[in-house]
C-alpha cells in the first residue's frame, strides 16, 4: 500500500465534498481558471494561501517561496507574475508576509548557509538598513515581526516596479498590488497599508 495512503483517502472525501457543494466546480475548472488573484507567499506550511481566504480552487494563482521574496533575477516569480498578469489578466496582486517568519529569524541571525543564505540575503541587506530602528526593539520577536513587515513593503515596491505590471499599467489595465501580513497567533490577515495601483514616480 502506497506511504500516501491517507493522502489519497482525504483526497477523494474532499473531492465528493467540494463536488456537493457545487456540482459543476470540477467541469469548469478542467474548461479553464480565472482566478483574480496572484497571491506571492511564504513557502511556510502555515499560511497556506487559498485556506486563509477561504477561497475554492480556481480563484487564486499562486507562488510562495521562502520569505515571500520576489528577486528581480528570479525567474520562477517572474514567470509567475508575467503569466498572471498577461494571460490570466489577476486585478490584485497580494504579496503575503507573516509574523514568526522563519526565513525573516534566519536572516536576522545571519546563521544559513548554502542556498539559503543566498537566497536569504536581501532580507539580510533589509536588516542592516533598517538596524537602528530594529536594534531599538528589545523583543526578538517583535524585532522580527518588524522585519516582516518591512520586507512586504519592500517587495510590494518592487511588484510594482517591475516592467510587467509597468507595461499593464501603461495600457491603462485595472491591476493593483497590496502588501498584507498574516498572524499566526489568532488567523488573521492585516493589511500594511501599502497599495500601489499606479506607476510610481521614480
Ligand atoms: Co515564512
Amino acid at each position: 500500500m502506497s506511504s500516501l495512503a491517507d493522502l489519497f483517502e482525504r483526497n477523494r472525501i474532499w473531492a465528493a465534498r467540494m463536488r456537493r457543494a457545487d456540482p459543476d466546480l470540477f467541469d469548469r475548472l478542467s474548461e479553464d481558471q480565472n482566478p483574480r488573484y496572484l497571491w506571492i507567499g511564504c513557502a511556510d506550511s502555515r499560511v497556506p494561501a487559498n485556506q486563509v481566504v477561504d477561497l475554492p480552487p480556481g480563484t487564486v494563482f499562486v507562488h510562495r517561496n521562502i520569505a515571500n521574496v520576489v528577486h528581480p533575477t528570479d525567474l520562477s516569480a517572474l514567470a509567475v507574475l508575467q503569466f498572471a498578469i498577461e494571460k490570466l489578466r489577476v486585478r490584485d496582486i497580494i504579496v503575503c508576509g507573516h509574523y514568526g517568519c522563519g526565513g525573516v529569524a534566519a536572516a536576522i541571525r545571519g546563521t544559513a548557509r548554502g542556498p539559503l543564505q543566498h537566497w536569504l540575503r536581501g532580507l539580510r541587506d533589509l536588516y542592516m538598513d533598517h538596524r537602528d530602528e530594529l536594534e531599538s526593539m528589545p523583543d526578538q520577536q517583535k524585532r522580527a515581526n518588524r522585519l516582516s513587515e518591512l520586507n512586504v513593503l519592500q517587495q510590494v515596491r518592487g511588484v510594482a516596479n517591475n516592467p510587467i505590471v509597468e507595461v499593464a499599467w501603461s495600457e491603462g489595465r485595472a491591476l493593483t498590488v497590496h502588501g498584507v501580513i498574516y498572524d499566526l497567533e489568532d488567523g488573521h490577515l492585516h493589511d500594511l497599508g501599502l497599495t500601489i495601483s499606479r506607476p510610481v514616480p521614480a
